[in-house]
């Protein structure tokens, strides 16, 4: 029964009432599909800037370290992560969106850590390869969970070609991982454990 006198605002509508609670209810669904890909677009712009920051820091990482291993393996991943760099702008243009990037505060602040590290270590021991090597899997650990959540939410949100492309990445983060465990392993923490500290390092309990 249509009131009359009211506005024409709904002149001509012959939607019924629940054809229209229906189409209240897609828009919801959009809603919510459309902030979860914004959601995930700020956590792209977060990773990318995190990938762009190490892919700066890695070389000081190479040039502390003191096992020509441990050097390596820097230097390796340094390349492979200007390659997830490329990769990110690849999936920023599969999405239409401008590769855009937003300062990672927990990147930020574990390359901090790792230059801290680099600071309080001397050079050209064990102890500092130890120490590197910590610092650096933190690092592959917070990407490797960034990533991981990455492949599911773009899968969650249909965009399964993306999800392929950051699982690309999501593997070369945990072999990175993988190899620094096997690098503390196979020697460094060893040579790390009968290390002797030189004068001047801060190990208070070394003094009588
Ligand atoms: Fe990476
Ligand atoms: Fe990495």
């Amino acid at each position: 029964m249509e009131r009359s006198g009211r506005s024409s605002k709904n002149q001509g509508a012959t939607s019924s009432k629940s054809s229209s609670k229906s189409s209240k209810a897609t828009s919801g669904k959009m809603d919510n599909q459309s902030l979860l890909r914004k959601f995930f677009v700020d956590e792209l712009q977060d990773i990318y800037w995190a990938e762009k920051h190490l892919a700066k820091e890695l070389p000081k990482l190479q040039k502390a370290a003191t096992s020509e291993e441990l050097a390596d393996a820097f230097g390796d991943h340094q390349a492979e992560t200007e390659e997830h760099v490329r990769r990110l702008e690849d999936v920023f243009k599969m999405m239409g969106e401008t590769a855009k990037a937003k300062k990672c505060q927990a990147m930020e602040g574990l390359v901090k850590e790792a230059t801290e590290i680099v600071e309080e270590t001397e050079e050209q021991t064990a102890t500092r390869d130890v120490a590197l090597i910590m610092a650096a899997q933190k690092m592959e650990h917070y990407e490797i969970a960034t990533y991981g959540s990455l492949v599911q939410l773009a899968k969650t949100i249909g965009l399964h070609d993306v999800a392929e492309v950051l699982a690309e990445t999501l593997n070369e983060e945990k072999e990175a991982d993988l190899l620094l465990t096997s690098i503390a392993e196979g020697s460094v923490n060893e040579q790390g454990a009968t290390e002797e500290g030189h004068e001047g390092m801060d190990d208070e309990e070394d003094r009588d």
